[in-house]
């Protein structure tokens, strides 16, 4: 099947899907889809960002344009409020959170109130960069005692390009600056020289010397967690897109090819690739969604001779997803992709839809029916 065909039968099914269980979650905060129904989090939790983003990807694209999901997004934002002004619960997701609210909304609509919001989210995130280690601070502490101001995580790529905004819309290039002094530190420290990366490395908070890898969400410091990875190579390429540093399209490519080179027959990643014998090699589909993303972005940006291999690779997952990972005729299921793995060391949420991997799903099939416009 030709990828107009296939992706418009998908296009059709993600609206049928997300018309009707857009009803039941309304302006809430899916996550992890449990016995076929997402649970429901606080707006403070890192995810609360994907589901307005989703609504926003098919209200742009869709001739229709639903109010409805319009309505949704917007409301999801305006929740959002308490947690930016409480700021106590702010961490480097911030990124997420209000790339996918306030600055889409900011896209697409021009609402200068979302452009306020996203500025104060940046000038938060900002304020968590170590000068001394040249990193953005992760999280916060868990708990009474826990020291985690050395921490930084993988993750924290897709959230840079809320800075690289923030640089754009004021003409100021300090957000800029400080983004890319943080990407140069995952040059440096995360992507390691087979093109798998850490997930934490931790710094020291005064100093800002590198301390330990900690292996995180990945089953171990040297194991290869394939989120992390799509996170990389996604992170990484949009860095390239703001800032035109061929450095950082190198270091996507070089994770993809590593990515790519791990993915079994079905091209969906396992939730890390370097598992011991014995350890349950369940799929990410999450990080297969991402991954797609940023192999449809370096596609992109590379010259034309090289494009058609990351094309065809991210064209080749979402298609897998699609035929093989889509619940779509599945009624009594939520998600729209089926077999994500959240967090296994901590055995949380495997083996299920994950909001941002139906996220992900959306905008690769957005991309490949031909807006590569991101909210990013
Ligand atoms: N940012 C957290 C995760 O990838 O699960």
């Amino acid at each position: 099947m030709e990828t107009s065909s296939w992706t418009t039968e998908a296009w059709g099914k993600v609206h049928e899907k997300v018309t009707r269980t857009s009803t039941r979650i309304g302006a809430r905060f899916p996550h992890a889809s449990v016995d076929g129904s997402y649970v429901l989090e606080a707006p403070h939790w890192w995810t609360a960002g994907f589901w307005p983003g989703l609504l926003w990807l098919l209200y742009r694209d869709s001739e229709s344009k639903d109010e409805r999901y319009k309505e949704i997004a917007e409301a999801c934002e305006q929740q959002l409020d308490d947690v930016l002004f409480g700021f106590d619960k702010l961490d480097h997701d911030i990124g997420f959170m209000w790339s996918l609210t306030s600055v889409a909304r900011y896209k697409l609509l021009g609402d200068e109130q979302s452009r306020k919001r996203a500025l104060l989210a940046a000038s938060v995130l900002s304020g968590r960069f170590n000068v001394k280690g040249n990193y953005i601070r992760a999280w916060n502490p868990w708990g009474e005692g826990d020291r985690n101001e050395g921490w930084a995580i993988i993750d924290c790529m897709m959230n840079l390009p809320l800075l690289y905004f923030a640089s754009e819309t004021t003409n100021d290039p300090r957000f800029k600056h400080l983004a890319m002094e943080h990407a140069d530190t995952v040059l440096e420290h995360f992507i390691r020289t087979d093109g798998s990366v850490n997930h934490i490395v931790v710094f020291h908070p005064l100093t800002g010397e590198f301390e330990s890898v900690n292996g995180g969400q990945g089953f171990a410091p040297n194991s290869a967690w394939s989120r992390g990875a799509a996170w990389a190579i996604y992170g990484m390429a949009l860095s390239y897109r703001y800032t035109g540093e061929l450095k950082y399209l190198d270091a996507a490519k070089r994770v993809a090819h590593f990515f790519l080179a791990q993915l079994p027959e079905d091209s969906v990643p396992h939730w890390d690739f370097r598992l011991p014998t014995g350890v349950e090699r369940y799929r990410d589909s999450s990080a297969g969604a991402c991954a797609a993303c940023g192999l449809l972005e370096i596609a992109r940006a590379v010259p034309s001779e090289e494009a058609g291999l990351y094309q065809a690779a991210g064209e080749r997952i979402l298609r897998s997803l699609y035929e093989n990972y889509g619940a779509w005729d599945n009624e009594a299921e939520e998600g729209l992709i089926l077999h994500g793995t959240s967090h296994y060391p901590e055995r949380r949420n495997i083996d299920v839809p994950l909001i941002y991997g139906d996220y992900f799903f959306v905008e690769g099939l957005a991309r490949l029916r031909g807006n590569s416009a991101t909210f990013w």
